[in-house]
């Protein structure tokens, strides 16, 4: 399987790329700096140099030319402020499902956020307000899209070891936190599971299997 993953060089894509190489899958890295590219290779995934800010959807669709999915794993991140939660985390999402449609590439899967789908909490502050919009937005926008897509809502991200257990159902799934590695594993299994498409599910530590809470979605 060709994967293309958008936010190439993020700490769930890395992982997730070591994931498909491991699995004999082909991963292709999209990057916007140059620098990164050894850390993507590194990790067993083709880089491709593709600001998601600047590129057109025609670009973007050469890229994804013969993928099997697209996986959006990037975001403005932590330290951006209102302007660039609306560019990565809704623009950037856009244009991959746009991109995807052109190229006809109808998997997708997409990392949003708990929070996402309902306004955000008051008392937040503008840029969680803006990064809760922008991600519900996109959700959204790819909802409306004739493609296979899933969206995955994770909860508070971890740097912690991978634990293989997870709980992955429909929304509402109590607020959690989940370790990087183990969203991407249930993102590689996701990928191996057309079964889950048109299903938007939120995602915390758990106790179950990641093969076994894909299956069971
Ligand atoms: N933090 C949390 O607790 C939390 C919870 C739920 C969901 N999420 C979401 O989970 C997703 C992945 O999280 P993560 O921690 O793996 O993210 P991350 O490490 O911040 O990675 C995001 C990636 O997106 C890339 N990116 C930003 N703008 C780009 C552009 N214009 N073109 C190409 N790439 C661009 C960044 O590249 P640069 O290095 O060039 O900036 C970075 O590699 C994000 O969408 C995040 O919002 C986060």
């Amino acid at each position: 399987m060709r994967v293309v993953i958008a936010g190439g060089h993020g700490k769930i894509a890395l992982l997730l790329e070591r994931i498909l190489a491991e699995r004999g899958d082909q991963a292709v890295a999209l990057i916007r700096n140059p620098a990164q590219v050894a850390d993507v290779q590194q990790a067993g995934a083709k880089a491709v140099v593709c600001d998601l800010e600047a590129a057109s959807a025609e670009q973007v669709a050469v890229l994804l030319a013969g993928a099997d999915a697209v996986v959006f794993a990037a975001g403005a991140g932590a330290g951006s402020g209102v302007p660039r939660k609306d560019s990565v985390d809704r623009g950037a999402s856009v244009l991959m499902a746009d991109a995807a449609q052109r190229a006809g590439v109808r998997r997708f899967v997409q990392i949003s956020s708990m929070g996402a789908g309902q306004p955000p909490q008051p008392g937040r502050g503008e840029v969680w307000a803006a990064y809760i919009t922008a991600k519900t937005a996109a959700e959204d926008d790819l909802r409306s899209r004739d493609l296979d897509w899933t969206i995955v809502r994770p909860g508070g991200l971890t740097d912690a070891a991978a634990t293989g257990r997870v709980r992955l159902a429909a929304p509402p799934v109590p607020r959690g936190t989940i370790a990087r590695a183990d969203v991407a594993a249930v993102i590689a299994a996701l990928l191996d599971e057309p079964g889950t498409r048109h299903q938007t599910l939120e995602l915390t530590g758990g106790n179950s299997p990641v093969a076994a809470a894909v299956r069971s979605t």
